[in-house]
């Protein structure tokens, strides 16, 4: 590793920090929410940091030098966080949890569910700052967090793809049949959404047995350890 590639290191590896932090936070935030109602907002999680070259070239697509101070100022999804619920009410759940924590900080939100995208791109981003504990001391750290239904990530990443594929000139009959489903979406996730609503009065997760057999997976590592 040459000296001019450490602070890049530095920068990359204090967002990993940060990331792994909020991760392990929103990992205890759904297990309690299951533990207690019986009911798991949080489909998956998965987080990623951006790699140096892709923060050059947002640097230098925004007009700024790419250097490492500008980064740290300008960009703020080195670090992000992507969670996926089955229902659009629980992004607005697990939004509740993350604004409820103490040490998170939202500094921004974008409702892409309430406003789409012109090209239909739909999710909830929020951005919080966690504090990150360095051996020099604590720094605070900002980090992008995305909050979509399964659908609305299929949609974002065939979306992507094709963004890519085309380089932001795909042709119009391709944009507009990728409006219609995200259209299709909306209300998709709208019904899906009512339909749970309407049977959750029957308890998903009562059934014994299940609740037996689970009991018994989390207790195989405890056993495992005397
Ligand atoms: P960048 O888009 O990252 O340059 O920042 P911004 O300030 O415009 O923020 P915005 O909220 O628009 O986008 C942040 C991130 O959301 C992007 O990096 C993508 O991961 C995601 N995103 C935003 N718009 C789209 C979209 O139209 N399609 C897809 N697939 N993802 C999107
Ligand atoms: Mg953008």
């Amino acid at each position: 590793m040459t000296e001019e590639m450490k602070p890049w290191r530095d920068l990359l590896l204090v967002h990993k920090f940060a990331a792994e932090e909020v991760y392990l936070k929103l990992q205890i935030l759904d297990e309690e929410f299951r533990s207690i109602h019986d009911y798991n907002p949080i489909e998956h999680i998965k987080y990623r940091v951006k790699k140096p070259n892709s923060i050059i070239d947002k640097l230098q697509r925004r007009g700024y030098e790419p250097t490492i101070e500008n980064a740290r100022k300008y960009i703020y999804d080195i670090a992000g966080i992507r969670i996926i619920c089955a229902f659009t009410a629980d992004i607005y759940k697990v939004y509740e949890l993350i604004k409820n924590q103490d040490d998170l900080e939202v500094v921004e939100i974008k409702d892409y569910i309430a406003s789409p995208k012109e090209n239909g791109y739909m999710s909830l981003h929020v951005h919080v700052e966690v504090p990150v504990f360095l051996s020099s001391g604590a720094v605070k750290i900002r980090i992008e967090i995305q909050i979509r239904t399964i659908a609305m990530d299929f949609w974002a990443s065939l979306e992507h793809k094709i963004y890519y594929k085309y380089r932001n000139q795909a042709p119009e009959h391709i944009t507009r049949r990728l409006k219609i489903c995200a259209d299709m979406i909306t209300t998709l996730d709208s019904r899906m959404l009512q339909i749970k609503e309407e049977i959750s009065e029957f308890d998903f997760v009562t059934d014994t047995l299940d609740k037996k057999v689970i009991e018994a997976i989390h207790l195989e590592p405890i056993e495992e350890d005397e």
